[in-house]
This record gives structure tokens, C-alpha cells and sequence, in this order.
């Protein structure tokens, strides 16, 4: 997991750069000396906000003890080591007390917590009046594949997204959700609401093959059972480092990644749960 979520932020950098700038360009004027990632996973957020505000120290929180060496590592790597604390916690639970903050970055996160209209007036209490919270979520999983594979089994790819989807649905049922209507409900003004496309085309970059591998071999691990043999094969050829189908090799990928981010901010003059 941590190797793909580097590679995500090494593909997605576009994306990236753009929703920072869009933080920096509503943070213009404000002071900003704390940043909170709440699920920092190896610290993609945590790293490309960091730039943008040169007197913050970055806390990054995650449940993960091995996202977190992970991420503290690239910090020494990245010689910020002094402007990056990390912290293990489960932000289901009480909340460590982390000091007054300015910004809340919160990327692909919040569908994990098991009640995220709690985490988002947890954000909003631990955010000074003024303070702003971005909200970044996933629109699926990203896709590369063409309909037809040239063996025989057309649609895989769709196949594959619907069944993830019906997984999801069980284990995973706020991934998707639209934020906008539970920040305002959590006490923030919505300050902006965007989705955000990357596609890939030809002449595809050998980061994305290695980036399309990962997620298929997450998707063929989670979709046991649940898609038929003849599909789960091809499946196996396609994430196989050698062979002619791999996707390592393959001449027809192309990439469509979506994302939604919200901004919010804590309203001037108003507690927390007013
Ligand atoms: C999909 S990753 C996103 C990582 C990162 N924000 C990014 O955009 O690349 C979700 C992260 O949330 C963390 N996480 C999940 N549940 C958590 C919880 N209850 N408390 C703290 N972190 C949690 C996971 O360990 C993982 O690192």
C-alpha cells in the first residue's frame, strides 16, 4: 500500500500541484503554521503543502505505524525532518490534543473512519476560526484498460469496477460520498468544490504501467469469488511482471483517474458546535 501510494502521487502529480496551489491561493493573507494530514498514508499531502507554506510544520496523523516510518523517512530524504512530526493514531478514537492548527488536509481519508461526520467536527474543533480544511475523495478506481484486450474477454475492466463497487458497498460504504452537504453540516462554509481529472495517453510513462500493475493486483486480490475464472486468468496475465499481456508492456493503456475535493473553512467567530 505505501508503495502505491507513492506511486499515486508520483502519477496524479499534476493533480496534486493544482488542488496545493488552490489551498495556497484560498490561504492567501492567512498565517499558517500548522498543518494537520489526517491519514497521511506516506505523506503525499503532507510534502506538496509544505512548499507552499514556508513557516508551517506539518503533523501527520495515521493509524499506520509503517505509513508513518515511511513518511518519515522521505522527510529526512527530503531534508524537512524539522518541519514534519508524525503521529500514530486511530481518529476513530479521542483525539490527541495537536495545539492550534491553520489547515486540515484530508486526502482520501475520510471514508475510512467509522464515522466521519464525528472526524469532520473533530477537524473542525481542532481548526482556529478562519482555518481551512481540504477534502479530497476518490471517484472510483482509476481505469486503464481498453474494452477489448485482444483475448477474448471484453469489458473486463468494467467488470471489475462494478464488482469493487458491490465490495465497497459493504466494506467501505463512505468512499464516494459527497462531502459538501456534511462539512456544512459539521459548521463549514463551503469555500469551493472541484473534480479533478487525470488521463494518460500514449506514449504511456513507465511509472503509470507500474502504477496500473499495483492496482490491478489490489483489484485481483480483493475480487476472488467475486469475478468468474476465465476473468480472474486474464486478470493473472496482466499483472504478471513478464509475458506478452502485462500490462508492464502493453501498447494499449491509456489512464482516467478522478478525484473531488471540497474546501471549507471554520467560520470567524464561531466555536466549535455552535
Ligand atoms: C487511502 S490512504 C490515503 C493516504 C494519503 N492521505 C494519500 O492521499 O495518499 C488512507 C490512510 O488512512 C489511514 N487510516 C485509515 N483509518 C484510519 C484511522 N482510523 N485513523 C488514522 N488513520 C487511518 C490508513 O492507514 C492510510 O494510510
Amino acid at each position: 500500500m505505501a508503495a502505491m501510494l507513492d506511486l499515486d502521487a508520483e502519477v496524479l502529480h499534476t493533480y496534486l500541484s493544482e488542488v496545493t496551489s488552490w489551498v495556497a491561493d484560498l490561504a492567501d493573507g492567512m498565517t499558517v503554521r500548522r498543518i494537520l494530514d489526517l491519514g497521511s498514508g506516506t505523506g503525499k499531502g503532507t510534502f506538496a503543502l509544505l512548499p507552499h507554506f514556508k513557516d508551517a510544520e506539518a503533523i501527520a496523523v495515521d493509524s499506520s505505524p509503517h505509513m508513518l516510518r515511511h513518511l518519515r523517512d522521505k522527510a529526512r530524504e527530503r531534508g524537512v525532518t524539522d518541519r514534519v512530526r508524525t503521529v500514530e493514531a486511530d481518529l476513530d478514537a479521542a483525539w490527541p490534543d495537536f495545539g492550534e492548527v491553520d489547515l486540515v488536509w484530508a486526502s482520501a481519508s475520510l471514508h475510512h473512519m467509522a464515522d466521519p461526520d464525528r472526524a469532520l467536527r473533530d477537524m473542525f474543533a481542532a481548526l482556529r476560526p478562519g482555518g481551512l480544511l481540504a477534502v479530497i475523495e476518490l471517484e472510483g478506481v482509476p481505469r486503464f484498460l481498453p474494452d477489448d484486450l485482444g483475448v477474448g474477454r471484453p469489458g473486463l475492466e468494467a467488470r471489475c469496477q462494478a464488482a469493487m463497487a458491490h465490495q465497497r458497498a459493504e466494506t467501505m460504504p463512505h468512499m464516494g460520498a459527497d462531502w459538501g452537504p456534511r462539512l456544512a453540516d459539521a459548521g463549514f462554509v463551503i469555500e469551493g468544490e472541484r473534480p479533478f481529472t487525470v488521463e494518460l495517453t500514449s506514449p504511456f510513462p513507465e511509472p503509470a504501467r507500474r502504477y496500473a500493475q499495483m492496482v490491478l493486483r489490489r483489484t485481483r486480490t480483493g475480487l476472488d469469488g467475486r469475478l468468474s475464472a476465465d476473468d480472474l486468468s486474464v486478470l493473472d496475465a496482466l499483472i504478471d511482471d513478464d509475458g506478452p499481456q502485462s500490462v508492464l508492456r502493453r501498447n494499449d493503456l491509456t489512464m482516467r483517474a478522478e478525484r473531488m475535493v471540497w474546501m471549507g473553512r471554520r467560520p470567524e467567530g464561531r466555536g466549535a458546535g455552535e
